[in-house]
C-alpha cells in the first residue's frame, strides 16, 4: 500500500502537522496490516518526478521495505527515456564487497538492468570477485578499499569514469564497549566509513563520476536504532547517514550525482549466519514481516535509486528491514 503526501511546510504548522501525521498513520498500519503486506509514504513535490519511485513501491521488488518515508523532490537535470527492461544500458556501476552476500546480489541485480558492473573486493577473496565478474559480464577489481590511494585506484581502472558507486563492503567485529579493543574497534571504522568518505571525495574531486551519476552507500538499522555489542558499528553506520545527508544536496548541485543510503535490518548472508541462533532467530522475527530479508532485497533498492528516473530522490536513507521493531 502506498500512501502519498507533500514535504513539511516549515512556514505553516497546521499542513506540517497533517503531512507528519501521514507519517504515523503509515508506520502504524504497516505493523497493523500485516500477511507479507507493505505500506509506505512517498512526500511528492513533483508528481512527474515520481514514476520510478512509484513503481518500485507498487512492485515485488520492494517486498522487505514497510513503513519508510520516501521524499521525492525536483529533479535537476531533464530525464531521458530509459530502455524499459534494462534501464541502466551503457552506464558503468562499481560496487565494493561484491564477491559474495549483498555485493554479489546488488552487481547482479545491476547486471540485469544493462549496467557493466565492477566487482570490487579485497584480493583474498579473488577467486569468488572472478566467478562473480565472468558470470556478469563485468570485471574484477581486486582492492583492499581501506587502502589510502583507493579512490585514485579505481579511476585508474576506469579512465572513462563511472556512473554508480555503490559502496556496499562492511565488516562487523562486535564487542560491549568495556571490551572494545583498538584493534576491533579501528578496522569497523575504516571499512565502513572511513573508505567511504576517502573514495567519494576522491572520485567527485577526480570528476569521475559522470553527470546522472549515482551514490548509493550502505547503513543498517544498527546505526539508526543502535545494537548492544556493536558501537563500533552503529557508529560507523550512523557517520554514513551524516555523509549522506550533507553530502546529498552539493553533490547533486555541483556533480549532478545524487547520493542516499539503504539500510538494510535482517538480511540472510554469511555476516548474519555467523551470529549466534538465538540472537539470529529474534532478529529475523522482530519486524512488521516477522522474517529476513534476502540480498536481493537490498539490491532492487539500490536498482531503483540507481534507475535514471530516480534523480529526484536524494539524501535518503532507505530502510530495507521489513519494519523492523527496532528504532523509527
Ligand atoms: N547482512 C545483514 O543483515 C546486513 C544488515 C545491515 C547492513 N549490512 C551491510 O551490508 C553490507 C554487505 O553485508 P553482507 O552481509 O553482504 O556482508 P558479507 O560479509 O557477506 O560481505 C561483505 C563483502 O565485503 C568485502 N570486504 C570487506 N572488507 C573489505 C575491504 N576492506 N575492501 C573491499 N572489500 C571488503 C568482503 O570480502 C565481502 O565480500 C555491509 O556494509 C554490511 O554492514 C548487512
Amino acid at each position: 500500500m502506498l500512501v502519498l503526501g507533500a514535504p513539511l511546510d516549515p512556514a505553516d504548522h497546521h499542513q506540517a502537522a497533517a503531512q507528519q501525521a501521514l507519517e504515523g498513520f503509515t508506520r502504524s498500519l504497516g505493523k497493523e496490516i500485516g500477511r507479507g503486506r507493505t505500506v509506505n509514504l512517498v512526500r511528492l513535490t513533483d508528481a512527474s518526478a515520481a514514476e520510478s519511485t512509484l513503481r518500485f513501491l507498487l512492485s515485488p521488488k520492494s517486498a522487505y521495505v514497510s513503513g519508510q518515508v520516501i521524499e521525492v523532490g525536483t529533479p535537476q537535470e531533464p530525464e531521458g527515456a530509459p530502455d524499459g527492461d534494462r534501464p541502466l544500458t551503457g552506464r558503468t556501476a562499481l560496487v565494493t564487497g561484491a564477491a559474495r552476500g549483498i555485493g554479489e546480489a546488488v552487481a547482479e541485480t545491476l547486471a540485469r538492468d544493462g549496467a557493466r558492473v565492477v566487482v570490487l573486493d579485497v584480493p583474498g577473496a579473488e577467486q569468488d570477485a572472478r566467478r562473480v565478474a565472468d558470470r556478469l559480464g563485468g570485471t574484477a577489481l581486486l582492492l583492499d578499499i581501506t587502502a589510502a590511494d583507493a579512490g585514485a585506484r579505481i579511476a585508474e581502472a576506469l579512465p572513462d569514469g563511472l556512473d554508480l558507486l555503490v559502496h556496499n563492503a562492511g565488516i562487523t567485529r562486535d564487542r560491549r564497549l568495556v571490551n572494545m579493543p583498538a584493534e576491533r574497534w579501528i578496522p569497523v571504522l575504516e571499512v565502513n566509513l572511513a573508505s567511504v568518505l576517502r573514495t567519494t571525495d576522491a572520485l567527485l574531486k577526480a570528476g569521475a563520476l559522470r553527470r546522472g551519476g549515482r551514490i548509493v552507500a550502505t547503513a543498517s538499522i544498527a546505526g539508526l536504532a543502535g545494537n548492544a555489542g556493536q558501537t563500533n558499528y552503529g557508529a560507523s553506520k550512523a557517520g554514513i547517514v551524516g555523509l549522506v545527508r550533507s553530502l546529498a544536496p552539493r553533490a547533486l548541485a555541483e556533480h549532478g550525482v545524487t547520493v542516499n543510503a539503504v539500510a538494510p535490518g535482517f538480511i540472510e548472508t554469511r555476516m548474519t549466519a555467523a551470529v549466534p541462533l538465538f540472537i539470529r532467530e529474534a532478529g529475523r522475527r522482530m519486524n512488521s514481516l516477522a522474517q529476513g530479508g534476502l540480498p536481493v532485497d537490498v539490491a532492487e533498492t539500490i536498482a531503483w535509486l540507481a534507475h535514471p528516473g530516480s534523480g529526484a530522490v536524494n539524501g535518503q536513507v532507505v530502510r530495507v528491514c521489513g519494519q523492523s521493531l527496532l528504532g523509527a
